[in-house]
C-alpha cells in the first residue's frame, strides 16, 4: 500500500496517539495538531517526535491559519468528558464544535480536487440513551449533555459542509472506548487509581448504567476499515460486543486488584442528564470485514497493572 499524508487532530489523546503509531508503523505520514491540554500523553509526545515520519504542530484547531497538505484528515480533537462540559461547557462548544466549523471551512478554501477526506470521530452518544434495543446510523440524534450536543452539532456541521461545499467525509461514531493509559477521569483508569490508593471508586447512583464497551486498537481498525472500504459520505456506528453495568466494571476491577467489594466503591450523586443505556447497531462497518478482536477481561488486566502517571499532568 502507498503511504498517505494524514493530518490528526488530537493525536496525543487517548484515541487518537493509538490511530497514530499505528499510522507510523504502517509507513503513512502524520501530522498531528494537539493543543497539548490535560488529557494528552507526555510520553508519547516525546516519543513520536523521533519519528521521521511525523510532525507535531502544538495548536488549537481553532487557531490552525493554514491547512498543511495531506490526503486525509481524521479530527479526534475535543473535549471529552461529560462531567468537565456539565461544569463547565464554554471549552467543549469551542474545541468541539468551532474547532471542526474551522477545519471544514479550511477544506473549503482548497479547491475541489484537492480537498482531503474529512473523517470525523463522533461518539455513540450523540443518539442519547436507548432503553431498548440499537441505535442504527438513520435514527434521530437526541444528545442529552453538553458534550453529546456538542458532538452531535459538529456531525450537522460535516454534513452540511459536504453537501453545499463538496467535501468528502465520513462519521464514525464509537461507543466506549477502553484501553491502555487513558487519562484517569474515565471510569475504568479513575477507578483502578483510585482502588490501588486503598480508597473506594465513585459510582454514580445504583450503578445500573450500561455502557457498551470497545478497546482503543478496535476502534484504530475501525477507522482503518472505513478509510479502505468505506463509502464516501457515510456514516458508522461502531460498538463493541459488550454491554456492561457500570457495577459490573467496578467489580471485575476490584476482582483483580483483589479489594473486597465491600470497599471497592461507594455511591455518589448521580450524574444530572444521565444516559441510562447506550446501545448502537453496527452492521454497517461489520458489513465491510471490521470485528472487535480484543477481550475486555484479558485487556483490563493489562490496563490496571500498566497505569503509568507520568503520562498525563
Ligand atoms: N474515549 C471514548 O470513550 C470515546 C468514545 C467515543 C468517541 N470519542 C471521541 O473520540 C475523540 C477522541 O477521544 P479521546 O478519548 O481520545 O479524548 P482525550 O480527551 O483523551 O484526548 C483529546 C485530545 O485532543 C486534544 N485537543 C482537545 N481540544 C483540542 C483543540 N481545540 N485543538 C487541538 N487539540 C485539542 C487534547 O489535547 C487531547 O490530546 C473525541 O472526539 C471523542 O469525542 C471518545
Amino acid at each position: 500500500m502507498s503511504s498517505r499524508l494524514i493530518l490528526v487532530t488530537g493525536g496525543l489523546g487517548f484515541i487518537g496517539k493509538h490511530f497514530v503509531a499505528s499510522c507510523l508503523d504502517q509507513g503513512d505520514y502524520v501530522i498531528n495538531v494537539d493543543r497539548v491540554n490535560y488529557a494528552a500523553d507526555r510520553v508519547v509526545k516525546s516519543a513520536f517526535k523521533e519519528k521521521p515520519n511525523y510532525r507535531f504542530m502544538e495548536l488549537d484547531v481553532c487557531d490552525l491559519e493554514y491547512l498543511p497538505e495531506c490526503d486525509i484528515i481524521v479530527n479526534f480533537a475535543a473535549e471529552s468528558h461529560v462531567d468537565n462540559a456539565i461544569a463547565d461547557n464554554y471549552k467543549f462548544c469551542r474545541s468541539n464544535i468551532i474547532g471542526v466549523q474551522h477545519l471544514l471551512e479550511l477544506v473549503r478554501n482548497k479547491q475541489e480536487y484537492e480537498r482531503p477526506r474529512f473523517v470525523q470521530i463522533s461518539s455513540d452518544e450523540v443518539y442519547g440513551d436507548c432503553l431498548n434495543g440499537k441505535f442504527t446510523e438513520n435514527d434521530l440524534l437526541r444528545p442529552s449533555n453538553p458534550y453529546s450536543a456538542t458532538k452531535a452539532s459538529a456531525d450537522m456541521l460535516v454534513q452540511s459542509w459536504s453537501r453545499t461545499y463538496k467535501i468528502p467525509f465520513n462519521i464514525i461514531r464509537p461507543s466506549n472506548n477502553y484501553g491502555a493509559h487513558q487519562y484517569p477521569e474515565k471510569l475504568i483508569p479513575k477507578s483502578s487509581w483510585r482502588m490501588k490508593r486503598g480508597l473506594p471508586a465513585l459510582m454514580h447512583g445504583d450503578g445500573s448504567y450500561v455502557r457498551s464497551w470497545l478497546h482503543a486498537e478496535d476502534t484504530v481498525a475501525a477507522i482503518a476499515t472505513v478509510l479502505e472500504a468505506g463509502e464516501i459520505d457515510a456514516i458508522y456506528n461502531v460498538s463493541g460486543d459488550l454491554h456492561l453495568r457500570n457495577v459490573e466494571v467496578l467489580r471485575k476491577i476490584a476482582a483483580i486488584l483483589e479489594v473486597p467489594e465491600a470497599e471497592a466503591w461507594m455511591p455518589v450523586t448521580d450524574r444530572s442528564g444521565q444516559d441510562v443505556r447506550y446501545s448502537i447497531d453496527d452492521q454497517r462497518i461489520r458489513a465491510l470485514g471490521w470485528r472487535p478482536k480484543r477481550d475486555f477481561d484479558s485487556e483490563l488486566k493489562t490496563i490496571i497493572h500498566e497505569i503509568d502517571f507520568q503520562r498525563f499532568i
